[in-house]
């Protein structure tokens, strides 16, 4: 008989003590979740080596590595601070694996992946996750993908994973998406890279434009047009090259910096090396309409995409009103701002943004759960908050849910609450940012 080990959960994190109330000093934030996933793929497919500097090591990306590890691609090992080489093995050079492909808790892992692996003729493959995920839509993949010829079976009638995936030759369509979402847009431009025929997606907003971007740099033949740019047409037939990628800081994991900056009396943060993807600076345009003190710096370009460095300092904010075509440019820091929400002078007004029900967790119900017991009052809509500024955030005991975004944001409401709070499932937040508590830490010593 084997020996039954109980595993007890890591103690709750305690947050808020005295004395540690400010917040000041420069903070270099990890790669970009969504970039680093790309390189990672992209680079798999491509023909030779690509070497990824910055690539974010948490658990999202090491999912993506894993699968394709999986089906022989050699990448080496992910590690803060080394580069990354990945050697790539051409657009028909994924093996058929022969385990279930594990995507952890990351959605871009398994959709760009289902893209990737629809039109592999005669492989099999089953794509699978974590609780989270396997709640998540995947019939937003699967039905696209579907009218270019893929099949994909899949619990309530494919929606759902664990999925099937019977790799099969695929032609190229216009597809129109109800929905704009980078990783939609994305599994049907992998999916279109070995279809017969161009692929056109037309999305109702733009949303964030990485792939688009880097599969240029390596090559492929993508013509973007229609207003905004919600038109993207990729032509198959060009073979994908080994590039030197450089991964921007994650302007979704500053966003935390940039908010307790601008709520936390008496502080003076610089976070460098922050992508500012015109796609992505949803956060800043927001913060900066609410009156909050923050200078872009140093503005560059590195390997095709924008960066800066943005200092933030403490001072009054307003309420905000958002919705419609901001959304998608914003959808993963809508948790932080809700926490900047609280602290403004006016009600704030979040619709149009049902989207964040189907994240990690449904992170409009879990932040009014998790920070209404902190003080906040949230009212709760079918697709949005609307949340009551000026108010005085009290320490709880709260809980992640085990969502990353809503660990960081309850962290940053704690730096201003009065009293201190028992955070549970901390350890959340390596999903996207590991290094996350050693930061907050040091910016507040
Ligand atoms: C991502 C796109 C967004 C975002 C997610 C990462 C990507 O999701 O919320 O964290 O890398 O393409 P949707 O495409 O579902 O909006």
């Amino acid at each position: 008989m084997g020996l039954a080990v109980a595993v007890s959960p890591p103690p709750a994190r305690l947050l808020g003590q005295e004395g540690l109330r400010s917040l000041s000093g420069s903070v270099q934030v990890p790669g970009d979740k969504s970039i680093s996933h790309r390189a990672l793929l992209f680079g798999a497919i491509a023909t030779g080596e690509t070497r990824i500097d910055g690539l974010l090591p948490a658990e999202d990306p090491l999912s993506t590595a894993a699968c394709l590890r999986a089906m022989g691609v050699t990448i080496s090992p992910i590690a803060a601070g080394q580069p990354v080489i990945v050697q790539g093995v051409g657009l028909e050079g994924l093996r058929e694996p022969n385990d279930v492909l594990d995507c952890g808790n990351s959605g871009t892992t398994m959709r760009l992946i289902m893209g990737l692996l629809a039109g592999r003729s005669g492989c099999h493959f089953v794509v699978n996750g974590d609780a989270s995920l396997r709640q998540r839509p995947m019939g937003r993949v699967a039905e696209p993908l579907a009218a270019m010829g893929a099949q994909i079976r899949g619990r309530a009638g494919g929606k759902l994973a664990p999925l099937s995936i019977q790799g099969t030759a695929l032609h190229g369509a216009v597809i129109g998406t109800p929905i704009a979402s980078a990783q939609v847009k994305s599994a049907i431009l992998l999916a279109g890279l070995t279809a017969a025929g161009p692929t056109t997606v037309i999305e109702p907003a733009r949303s964030r434009d990485h792939s688009e971007r880097m599969l240029r740099g390596f090559g492929a033949d993508i013509e973007i047009s229609g207003d905004a740019g919600r038109h993207v047409r990729l032509t198959p037939g060009h073979e994908l090259v080994g590039q030197a990628v450089e991964v921007p800081g994650d302007i979704s994991s500053a966003a935390f910096w940039l908010v307790a900056g601008a709520i936390t009396p008496g502080a003076d943060l610089t976070v460098r090396n922050v992508g500012l993807n015109p796609t992505r600076t949803g956060v800043l345009e927001v913060l900066e309409a609410m009156g909050a003190r923050i200078e872009r710096l140093e503005q560059r370009l590195v390997a095709g995409e924008p960066v800066g460095d943005l200092r933030v300092r403490y001072g009054p904010l307003q309420a905000f009103d958002i919705s419609g075509e901001l959304i998608p440019r914003l959808v993963d820091e809508i948790p932080v701002l809700v926490v900047a929400a609280c602290r403004a002078e006016g009600t704030s007004r979040i619709r149009e943004a049902a989207e964040l029900r189907v994240k990690e967790t449904d992170r409009l119900a879990v932040m009014c759960r998790q920070l209404g017991a902190m003080g906040a009052q949230l009212a709760e809509h079918p697709d949005g908050l609307d949340i009551t500024g000026g108010v005085d955030l009290h320490g709880a005991e709260v809980d992640s849910e085990t969502d990353h975004r809503v660990a960081m944001s309850l962290a940053v409401a704690a730096q201003v609450a009065s009293g201190p709070t028992q955070l549970h499932r901390s350890e959340a937040a390596a999903v996207s940012y590991p290094g996350f508590w050693d930061d907050l830490a040091r910016l507040q010593a």
